[in-house]
């Protein structure tokens, strides 16, 4: 075997490849000192700080979020933790939401104060009584970040954003989940969030098939937790960054179809009366659906009702449902089911439960966009009528 180093054949494929080397050559010194050194030029060094796949991704994640600059994380939590800790320091006062997902609410219950930091919790239910407290909170204390999420999971409560951001000092940092509202639902840098985090696992993928995690904003913002993650390395590689850029091409058309599945789902569980009540912030029943009107272009595909029944009754409804996996995720291309407090919240106490409204009737379905939506309807009315003994 000749051992003089190769070179790449050719860069005209019309798919980014997939680049999977643990470092990158330099042609010469001058190389080393402007992509190393200087960084003028454009050159790989070593596989935790660049990869030419992440960094096509990233750009058009900036593009569809309208971000000046985006970040490739191992996973959702990953670009969570690393932003937080990256733009936190001991001391500094920040403000979360009580409804956001269980592990970022961990991070600021558990792990932030253990680092010195001041976390405040604040419910969402009421959209005022929201900016209220964040506004008495700010003049209180310097609050270096305010974290929201919306919609959030499972009650799809929203936050007036206009409002927010009248009451936050100017220099506060604003971050959002969008998980559930990506671009074309919903442009949260446009509404004056400056970092805007996403699970790429769930809708940005939409194939339920890579853990991804991105981060897009300032760049100001950006690059001190690029400094953070080439640090401690969340990165994700070659093969999830060429998934998720792969997936990219339809979102859109994903969305629009999810968009249209979850108001065709929400509307015919909102007329049956085996349901007590359905929470999707494209009905006109839910509590935050003005604020829906105004901040989301769609409503997404997860749709969470209520049953009247204790836990083992709305198990035997679960149980007997044949087209939906019960499973925990949404954005996948299958229907997904989970009954809240077996899954997300099973190790939640009866009080931490009525603390954060979550019922022992409370279901999501998370819609796929494959399979027919009327054999779903089908499948639930009859699991619905067959599980009352
Ligand atoms: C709203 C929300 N944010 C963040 C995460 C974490 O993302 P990941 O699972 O990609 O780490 C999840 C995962 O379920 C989520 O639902």
């Amino acid at each position: 075997m000749p051992n003089k180093r190769r070179l790449e054949p050719y860069n005209n494929s019309i798919n980014i490849p997939v680049y999977n080397s643990a470092s990158y050559y330099f042609n010469n010194k001058d190389d080393v000192i402007d992509g190393m050194h200087k960084k003028t030029k454009q050159i790989g060094r070593y596989g935790r700080y660049n990869n030419p796949t992440w960094l096509y991704v990233e750009d058009r994640l900036s593009e569809l979020s309208g971000a000046e600059d985006t970040l490739l994380f191992a996973s959702g939590m990953a670009a969570h933790f690393t932003t937080f800790v990256a733009l936190l320091n001991k001391g500094d006062h920040v403000i979360f939401p009580s409804e956001c997902y269980r592990q970022v609410r961990n991070i600021f219950k558990k792990i932030l104060p253990e680092l010195g930091i001041e976390t405040h919790e604040v419910s969402i239910v009421d959209p005022e009584f929201f900016v209220s407290e964040v506004s008495r909170i700010c003049k209180e204390h310097p609050v270096k970040l305010v974290h929201l999420e919306m919609p959030s999971s499972p009650h799809m409560y929203l936050i007036d954003l206009d409002n927010l951001k009248n009451v936050i000092p100017k220099e506060t940092i604003v971050t959002m989940d969008s998980s559930f509202s990506p671009p074309p639902n919903f442009y949260a840098l446009k509404w004056g969030v400056d970092i805007t985090l996403f699970s790429g696992t769930k809708y940005l993928n939409g194939h339920g098939d890579i853990i991804v995690g991105v981060a897009s904003g300032r760049k100001d913002l950006i690059d001190k937790i690029n400094w953070y993650r080439d640090t401690t390395g969340a990165i994700a590689d070659g093969q999830v960054a060429y998934l998720l850029n792969r997936s990219l091409h339809t979102l859109e058309l994903r969305m629009k179809e999810i968009n249209q599945r979850g108001m065709y789902v929400a509307e015919y569980l909102e007329k049956n009366s085996l349901i007590k009540n359905v929470l999707y912030t494209g009905l006109s029943s839910h509590p935050h659906y003005e604020l829906g009107k105004k901040y989301l272009n769609g409503h997404g595909g997860v749709v969470t009702f209520t049953l009247d029944r204790n836990e083992e009754d709305t198990a035997k409804f679960i149980d007997k449902l044949e087209f939906p996996y019960m499973a925990s995720n949404f954005g996948a291309p299958q229907t997904l089911i989970e009954q809240s407090t077996f899954f997300t919240y099973f190790e939640y106490s009866e009080e931490e439960l009525n603390a954060i409204g979550v019922s022992y009737g409370t279901v999501r379905i998370a819609l796929g966009y494959t399979g027919d939506m009327d054999s779903l309807i089908a499948d639930i009315d009859q699991a619905l009528k067959s599980s009352i003994y």
